[in-house]
């Protein structure tokens, strides 16, 4: 089993994450980083063991590095049975409606075709003190202390 990392983000800060979620996993195991952007959701593989960092944007919908990948799953409909995943969504309690729904809209496609969402689903708040890196390290290890060992 390999943990694939995949970010969608609009101004950098998913990459940030995803480097940390990275950083925490890699003693658990082959872990790979991709930019959604550079990934055929055909790829996807029910062996790996899928982490998803999306942020928010617009009125609640996904940044523009989401959007192809999300676009590609509605069109070619991979049969995703067997992919377990889990979310770490980015957003801004400042957009109180939509607090978070890009990861949301994520994961509600992927469960959609089939995959299983595992873990806490992390909601990171832009308008908190918590930094999202600090966060995302905090939550990635526990992600692989239940999963991953
Ligand atoms: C123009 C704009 C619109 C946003 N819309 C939302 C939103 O609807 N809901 C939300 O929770 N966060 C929203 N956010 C906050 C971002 O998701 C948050 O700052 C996130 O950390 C950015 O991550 P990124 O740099 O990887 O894209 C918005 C931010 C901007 C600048």
């Amino acid at each position: 089993m390999g943990v694939v990392v995949l970010y969608g983000s609009e101004t950098g800060t998913c990459e940030m994450v995803a480097d940390h979620v990275v950083d925490a996993l890699s003693s658990y195991g082959d872990t790979s980083l991709y930019d959604m952007l550079e990934f055929d959701p055909e790829d996807l593989d029910a062996e790996d063991f899928l982490v998803v960092v999306c942020s928010t944007y617009g009125d609640g919908e996904l940044p523009t590095g989401a959007e192809p990948f999300y676009e590609s799953l509605c069109d070619e409909e991979p049969d995703l049975s067997g992919l377990r995943f889990a979310m770490f969504g980015l957003g801004d309690s400042v957009y109180d409606e939509t607090f978070n729904r890009g990861g949301e809209i994520m994961a509600e496609k992927l469960t959609e075709l089939g995959a299983t969402q595992v873990g806490e689903h992390a909601r990171h708040d832009a308008s908190s003190s918590v930094k999202p890196k600090d966060m995302a390290q905090e939550w990635a290890k526990k992600i692989a202390e239940e999963f991953l060992t």
